[in-house]
């Protein structure tokens, strides 16, 4: 089989810290053919660090040599450029979240449906063996039908100091879309992907807006922090499922980090970090964590290889543009509640 023939898009961060070095470590599968950054001069010095033979500042100008493309821009850009790759043929991968909002998701999803080609999004905890092991236990019926899930991706003083990350007009918001958006994915895909139909949601920014702020990831100024560093939600799904939702860059808490996907059953309930199976049994209580789960600590390299099997057609892709339009339209639903100031339904 031909090589998969790669150029990526946006090269800052996750695309030299994650996807290039994982693609290089498939070199047998695939080969780099250039990278496109909007900031000519990163462009250029990224394919210098990594060998890769290409440099763009304009993305469309590599098209006509690769069959895949990988963007990792800020999340304003997402749906233009996969939709820009869709109509010239290629097959995408798009960091997470998949959009700023449901209406561009769809047109994504219609692009790729046009086009006939795969668009995966960057949901890397799915690829985690915890998640993996946890999306077993869920199929083999141990937890039965999902009464209550609680998703909790909460650190206590992380805002990322750096790049735009706290730019509205270019990230689309926070906590949430940034770093929530990841455990709202992996609980959605583990219960099977009801249909939402009620959300009530609270965004807070409180602590970053004020000077002063202890911060462990880097610095931020706290007169242009636009985004929410604290967000709590309450989704409820057709069949009965709730879901509870808190996430956080940054709030006052003990913890420094708390990440979780609980899921109680009408059998029994599971944990996904650490991954424990809940139940009663001959009148007990038992919590049975997992001595040993199989696959890699490191999702990058497993969530590659599922994205190069689906652009060859020989694997189902996991993370499908569908579902994490789903994650999109479900935290855009919890910004318009946060202004609203009511629950809104879908
Ligand atoms: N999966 C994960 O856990 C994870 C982790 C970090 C970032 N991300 C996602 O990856 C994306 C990028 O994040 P990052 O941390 O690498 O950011 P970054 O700021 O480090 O890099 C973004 C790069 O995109 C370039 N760029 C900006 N606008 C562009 C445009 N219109 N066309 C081409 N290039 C453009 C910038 O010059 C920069 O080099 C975001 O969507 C973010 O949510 C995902």
């Amino acid at each position: 089989m031909n090589k998969l023939r790669i150029g990526l898009i946006g090269v800052g961060g996750i695309a030299t810290t994650r996807h290039i070095p994982t693609l290089l470590k498939l070199a047998d599968r695939v080969t780099i053919v250039a990278v496109s950054d909007i900031d000519a001069n990163r462009a250029s010095s990224v394919a210098a660090a990594f060998n890769i033979p290409k440099a763009y500042q304009n993305y469309e100008e590599m098209f006509h040599e690769i069959d895949a493309v990988f963007i990792s821009t800020p999340n304003k850009f997402h749906a233009e450029i996969t939709i820009a790759a869709m109509t010239a043929g290629l097959h995408v991968f798009c960091e997470k979240p998949m959009a700023l909002t449901s209406a561009e998701c769809e047109a994504m999803v219609s692009a790729s449906k046009q086009a006939g080609k795969i668009l995966s999004i960057g949901y890397h905890y799915r690829f985690m063996k915890e998640p993996k092991g946890a999306k077993r236990i869920m199929a083999s019926g141990a937890v039965g039908n999902p009464l209550v899930v609680r998703v909790q991706a909460i650190r206590r003083r992380k805002v990322p100091g750096w790049g735009v990350f706290t730019n509205k007009e270019l990230q689309g918001g926070g906590s949430l879309i940034d770093y929530g958006c990841h455990l709202l994915d992996l609980s959605l895909w583990l219960i099977g992907h009801p249909e939402p139909v009620e959300v009530m949601g609270t965004a807070y920014n409180a602590l970053s807006r004020s000077p002063g702020q202890v911060n462990q990831w880097g610095s931020f100024n706290p007169d242009t922090f636009e985004v929410d560093d604290h967000v709590t939600a309450y989704i409820k799904f057709a069949g009965g499922t709730s879901l509870l939702l808190e996430t956080s860059w940054s709030n006052n808490i003990k913890e420094d980090v708390i990440e979780n996907v609980s899921i109680s059953g009408e059998k029994g309930g599971l944990d996904v970090f650490p991954l424990t199976v809940n139940y009663a049994k001959e009148g007990m209580l038992f919590n049975s964590e997992a001595a040993w789960i199989p696959g890699e600590e490191d999702p990058s390299l497993p969530q590659a290889e599922n994205f190069i099997n689906a652009c060859q057609g020989l694997e189902e892709q996991l993370v499908k543009p569908e579902e994490a339009w789903k994650v999109s339209a479900i935290i855009e639903k919890i910004y318009e509640s946060t202004n609203l100031g009511t629950s809104v339904r879908f």
